[in-house]
Protein backbone atom coordinates (compact mmCIF):
# COMPACT_ATOMS: atom_id res chain seq x y z
CA UNK A 1 0.00 0.00 0.00
CA UNK A 2 1.81 3.54 -0.70
CA UNK A 3 1.67 5.23 2.14
CA UNK A 4 -0.49 8.52 2.61
CA UNK A 5 1.77 10.94 4.96
CA UNK A 6 3.44 13.76 3.32
CA UNK A 7 6.64 15.47 5.07
CA UNK A 8 8.04 18.73 4.99
CA UNK A 9 11.05 19.85 6.37
CA UNK A 10 10.64 22.72 9.53
CA UNK A 11 12.96 25.77 9.12
CA UNK A 12 15.51 24.40 10.93
CA UNK A 13 18.90 21.93 10.57
CA UNK A 14 16.59 19.00 11.83
CA UNK A 15 13.49 17.96 12.12
CA UNK A 16 9.87 17.44 9.38
CA UNK A 17 6.10 18.40 10.03
CA UNK A 18 4.28 15.32 8.55
CA UNK A 19 0.54 15.61 7.43
CA UNK A 20 -2.28 12.57 6.35
CA UNK A 21 -0.58 10.44 9.82
CA UNK A 22 -3.59 9.36 11.44
CA UNK A 23 -2.59 8.92 15.17
CA UNK A 24 -3.93 5.33 16.50
CA UNK A 25 -2.82 1.87 17.18
CA UNK A 26 -4.34 0.76 14.07
CA UNK A 27 -3.14 2.91 11.59
CA UNK A 28 -1.97 0.90 8.54
CA UNK A 29 1.79 -0.45 8.41
CA UNK A 30 2.55 1.33 4.77
CA UNK A 31 1.69 4.74 6.86
CA UNK A 32 3.85 3.32 10.24
CA UNK A 33 6.72 2.71 8.06
CA UNK A 34 6.76 5.64 6.59
CA UNK A 35 6.58 7.32 10.02
CA UNK A 36 9.31 5.47 11.33
CA UNK A 37 11.34 6.06 8.15
CA UNK A 38 10.86 10.19 8.93
CA UNK A 39 11.58 10.05 12.21
CA UNK A 40 14.90 8.16 11.92
CA UNK A 41 16.16 10.91 9.06
CA UNK A 42 14.34 14.40 10.74
CA UNK A 43 14.89 12.97 14.57
CA UNK A 44 11.43 15.75 15.25
CA UNK A 45 8.50 15.05 13.82
CA UNK A 46 5.28 17.35 14.17
CA UNK A 47 1.78 16.74 13.62
CA UNK A 48 -0.95 19.07 13.69
CA UNK A 49 -4.73 19.17 14.44
CA UNK A 50 -4.37 15.93 15.90
CA UNK A 51 -7.77 15.16 18.58
CA UNK A 52 -7.18 15.22 22.10
CA UNK A 53 -7.36 11.15 22.54
CA UNK A 54 -4.78 10.19 25.59
CA UNK A 55 -6.04 6.55 24.42
CA UNK A 56 -5.04 7.21 20.69
CA UNK A 57 -1.83 8.46 21.76
CA UNK A 58 -1.14 5.51 24.30
CA UNK A 59 -1.97 3.17 21.56
CA UNK A 60 0.16 5.03 18.58
CA UNK A 61 3.10 4.82 20.97
CA UNK A 62 2.97 1.54 22.11
CA UNK A 63 3.38 0.80 18.00
CA UNK A 64 6.42 2.51 18.33
CA UNK A 65 7.76 0.07 21.47
CA UNK A 66 7.32 -0.83 24.73
CA UNK A 67 6.19 2.01 27.07
CA UNK A 68 7.67 3.77 30.11
CA UNK A 69 5.69 4.79 33.58
CA UNK A 70 7.27 7.86 34.53
CA UNK A 71 9.05 8.35 37.71
CA UNK A 72 6.76 10.93 38.96
CA UNK A 73 4.10 8.89 39.55
CA UNK A 74 1.65 11.84 40.91
CA UNK A 75 1.77 13.49 37.63
CA UNK A 76 0.56 10.64 35.25
CA UNK A 77 -2.90 10.89 34.03
CA UNK A 78 -5.94 9.58 36.14
CA UNK A 79 -6.99 7.09 33.56
CA UNK A 80 -3.87 6.09 31.70
CA UNK A 81 -0.89 5.82 33.70
CA UNK A 82 1.47 5.65 30.49
CA UNK A 83 0.61 9.31 30.08
CA UNK A 84 2.91 11.53 32.03
CA UNK A 85 1.02 15.60 32.11
CA UNK A 86 3.07 18.19 32.21
CA UNK A 87 2.37 22.27 32.90
CA UNK A 88 1.05 23.75 35.37
CA UNK A 89 -2.69 22.45 35.06
CA UNK A 90 -4.29 20.99 38.67
CA UNK A 91 -8.02 19.75 37.33
CA UNK A 92 -10.39 16.37 37.00
CA UNK A 93 -7.93 14.27 38.52
CA UNK A 94 -4.96 15.88 36.67
CA UNK A 95 -1.86 16.80 38.55
CA UNK A 96 0.37 17.69 35.86
CA UNK A 97 4.49 17.92 36.44
CA UNK A 98 5.21 22.04 36.85
CA UNK A 99 8.97 22.80 37.13
CA UNK A 100 9.81 26.07 36.91
CA UNK A 101 13.69 25.71 35.85
CA UNK A 102 14.19 27.13 32.34
CA UNK A 103 17.12 25.84 29.81
CA UNK A 104 17.02 22.35 31.19
CA UNK A 105 18.70 20.51 28.34
CA UNK A 106 17.82 16.87 28.50
CA UNK A 107 17.02 13.89 26.86
CA UNK A 108 13.98 11.99 28.14
CA UNK A 109 14.87 9.29 31.41
CA UNK A 110 18.97 10.04 31.00
CA UNK A 111 18.80 8.82 34.35
CA UNK A 112 17.65 5.22 33.60
CA UNK A 113 20.06 2.21 32.73
CA UNK A 114 18.44 2.50 29.64
CA UNK A 115 17.27 5.80 28.28
CA UNK A 116 14.33 5.86 26.40
CA UNK A 117 14.26 5.91 22.80
CA UNK A 118 11.43 8.74 21.75
CA UNK A 119 8.84 10.99 23.74
CA UNK A 120 5.76 11.88 22.04
CA UNK A 121 4.40 15.45 23.14
CA UNK A 122 0.46 16.62 22.89
CA UNK A 123 -0.39 19.81 23.72
CA UNK A 124 -3.95 19.89 25.22
CA UNK A 125 -4.16 23.19 26.76
CA UNK A 126 -1.01 25.43 25.29
CA UNK A 127 -0.38 28.98 26.55
CA UNK A 128 -0.75 31.90 23.58
CA UNK A 129 2.63 32.81 24.22
CA UNK A 130 5.80 31.58 25.69
CA UNK A 131 5.70 27.73 27.02
CA UNK A 132 7.77 26.62 23.48
CA UNK A 133 9.98 23.45 23.74
CA UNK A 134 13.30 23.96 22.06
CA UNK A 135 15.35 21.26 20.19
CA UNK A 136 18.75 20.77 20.00
CA UNK A 137 20.42 18.91 17.28
CA UNK A 138 22.84 16.93 19.00
CA UNK A 139 24.20 15.16 15.73
CA UNK A 140 25.33 18.42 14.29
CA UNK A 141 26.46 19.77 17.26
CA UNK A 142 28.65 17.07 17.57
CA UNK A 143 30.04 16.62 14.02
CA UNK A 144 30.85 20.41 14.35
CA UNK A 145 33.19 20.12 17.46
CA UNK A 146 36.95 20.76 16.99
CA UNK A 147 38.85 17.33 16.22
CA UNK A 148 40.57 18.38 19.39
CA UNK A 149 37.33 18.38 21.70
CA UNK A 150 36.18 15.11 19.47
CA UNK A 151 39.31 13.38 20.48
CA UNK A 152 39.13 14.86 24.50
CA UNK A 153 35.63 13.39 25.10
CA UNK A 154 36.06 10.07 23.21
CA UNK A 155 35.05 7.71 25.58
CA UNK A 156 34.24 9.65 28.93
CA UNK A 157 30.76 9.04 30.59
CA UNK A 158 28.39 11.00 32.59
CA UNK A 159 27.17 10.09 35.36
CA UNK A 160 23.30 10.63 35.19
CA UNK A 161 21.38 11.15 38.71
CA UNK A 162 17.72 11.40 38.98
CA UNK A 163 18.40 12.82 42.50
CA UNK A 164 20.81 15.37 40.68
CA UNK A 165 17.74 16.28 38.67
CA UNK A 166 15.01 16.46 41.99
CA UNK A 167 17.67 18.92 43.52
CA UNK A 168 18.11 20.99 40.42
CA UNK A 169 14.49 21.68 40.53
CA UNK A 170 14.13 22.28 43.95
CA UNK A 171 16.76 24.77 43.95
CA UNK A 172 14.56 26.60 40.77
CA UNK A 173 10.77 25.17 42.04
CA UNK A 174 10.86 26.58 46.07
CA UNK A 175 8.33 24.28 47.71
CA UNK A 176 9.34 20.56 46.53
CA UNK A 177 9.71 18.09 48.52
CA UNK A 178 13.57 15.88 48.36
CA UNK A 179 13.41 13.05 46.32
CA UNK A 180 12.60 10.21 48.99
CA UNK A 181 14.85 7.35 49.82
CA UNK A 182 12.38 4.40 48.10
CA UNK A 183 13.11 6.34 44.56
CA UNK A 184 16.41 7.15 45.28
CA UNK A 185 17.29 3.46 46.07
CA UNK A 186 15.47 2.40 42.72
CA UNK A 187 16.89 4.99 40.14
CA UNK A 188 20.64 4.75 41.45
CA UNK A 189 23.46 7.26 39.11
CA UNK A 190 24.45 5.23 36.19
CA UNK A 191 26.81 6.46 33.93
CA UNK A 192 26.60 6.87 29.87
CA UNK A 193 28.65 7.81 27.23
CA UNK A 194 29.13 11.75 26.52
CA UNK A 195 29.03 10.60 22.84
CA UNK A 196 26.57 7.99 21.89
CA UNK A 197 26.04 5.81 19.09
CA UNK A 198 21.92 5.52 17.46
CA UNK A 199 20.75 1.98 17.71
CA UNK A 200 19.42 2.50 13.92
CA UNK A 201 20.72 5.10 11.79
CA UNK A 202 24.63 4.56 13.78
CA UNK A 203 24.89 8.57 14.14
CA UNK A 204 26.94 9.97 16.87
CA UNK A 205 25.64 12.57 18.81
CA UNK A 206 26.36 14.51 22.30
CA UNK A 207 24.54 13.35 25.32
CA UNK A 208 24.79 15.95 27.76
CA UNK A 209 22.16 16.24 30.40
CA UNK A 210 23.65 18.85 32.29
CA UNK A 211 21.37 19.21 35.02
CA UNK A 212 20.95 15.49 35.52
CA UNK A 213 24.77 15.39 35.07
CA UNK A 214 26.47 14.66 38.77
CA UNK A 215 30.79 14.65 37.09
CA UNK A 216 31.65 12.60 34.32
CA UNK A 217 33.31 9.22 35.21
CA UNK A 218 37.36 9.88 36.61
CA UNK A 219 36.69 13.66 36.83
CA UNK A 220 36.06 16.28 39.96
CA UNK A 221 32.39 17.79 40.29
CA UNK A 222 33.79 21.85 39.34
CA UNK A 223 36.07 20.25 35.99
CA UNK A 224 33.10 18.10 35.38
CA UNK A 225 30.73 20.94 35.45
CA UNK A 226 33.24 22.92 33.14
CA UNK A 227 33.49 20.77 30.01
CA UNK A 228 29.97 20.35 30.05
CA UNK A 229 29.33 23.82 30.12
CA UNK A 230 31.90 24.41 27.27
CA UNK A 231 30.56 21.60 25.42
CA UNK A 232 26.95 23.33 25.85
CA UNK A 233 28.01 26.43 25.01
CA UNK A 234 28.72 25.00 21.58
CA UNK A 235 25.71 22.49 20.80
CA UNK A 236 23.22 25.26 21.94
CA UNK A 237 24.10 27.85 19.11
CA UNK A 238 20.80 28.97 17.40
CA UNK A 239 22.17 26.93 14.38
CA UNK A 240 21.46 23.96 15.93
CA UNK A 241 18.21 24.84 17.82
CA UNK A 242 14.46 24.57 16.40
CA UNK A 243 12.40 26.56 18.82
CA UNK A 244 8.71 24.81 19.17
CA UNK A 245 5.94 27.21 19.24
CA UNK A 246 2.85 25.24 20.40
CA UNK A 247 -0.28 25.60 18.99
CA UNK A 248 -3.11 23.26 20.84
CA UNK A 249 -3.46 19.70 18.89
CA UNK A 250 0.26 19.63 18.15
CA UNK A 251 2.10 16.57 18.25
CA UNK A 252 5.85 16.18 18.57
CA UNK A 253 7.74 13.19 18.46
CA UNK A 254 11.48 13.58 19.45
CA UNK A 255 14.57 10.92 19.26
CA UNK A 256 15.85 11.18 22.53
CA UNK A 257 18.48 8.98 21.03
CA UNK A 258 20.22 12.30 18.93
CA UNK A 259 18.33 15.18 20.23
CA UNK A 260 18.04 16.99 23.44
CA UNK A 261 15.50 19.31 24.46
CA UNK A 262 14.42 22.08 27.32
CA UNK A 263 10.88 23.68 28.36
CA UNK A 264 11.04 27.67 27.78
CA UNK A 265 8.94 29.91 30.56
CA UNK A 266 5.15 30.94 30.06
CA UNK A 267 3.29 33.34 32.72
CA UNK A 268 1.86 30.40 34.84
CA UNK A 269 -0.02 33.11 36.77
CA UNK A 270 -1.84 34.36 33.66
CA UNK A 271 -2.19 30.98 31.91
CA UNK A 272 -2.81 27.32 31.58
CA UNK A 273 -0.31 24.77 29.83
CA UNK A 274 -1.32 20.94 29.88
CA UNK A 275 0.46 18.64 27.82
CA UNK A 276 0.48 14.83 27.84
CA UNK A 277 3.65 12.96 27.06
CA UNK A 278 3.68 9.06 26.40
CA UNK A 279 7.38 7.68 26.09
CA UNK A 280 8.83 4.88 24.68
CA UNK A 281 11.83 2.74 26.15
CA UNK A 282 14.99 2.45 24.72
CA UNK A 283 16.75 -1.00 24.18
CA UNK A 284 19.87 -2.10 25.76
C1 LIG B 1 10.20 17.97 28.83
O1 LIG B 1 11.21 18.54 29.20
O2 LIG B 1 10.19 16.74 28.68
C2 LIG B 1 8.98 18.78 28.53
C3 LIG B 1 9.26 19.98 27.71
C4 LIG B 1 8.20 21.02 27.84
O3 LIG B 1 7.47 21.06 28.84
O4 LIG B 1 8.08 21.86 26.93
Amino acid sequence: MIPSIAIRPLEASFGAELSGLRIAGDVAEADFQAFLDAFHRHHVLLIRDVPNDPAAQVEFSRRMGKLEHHAAASAVHPQFPEVFCVGNYAADGITANFARGVEQWHADSSFREVPSAASLFYGAICPPEGGETWFLDAVAAYETLPETMKARIEGLRGVHCLYTLSEWNRRHTPGRPPMDEAKRRAFPPVAHPLVRTHPVSGVQSLFLCPAVISHIEGMGVEESAALIEELMDHATQERFVYRHRWREGDLVIWDNRCTLHTASLFDHEKYLRLMFRTTVAGTA
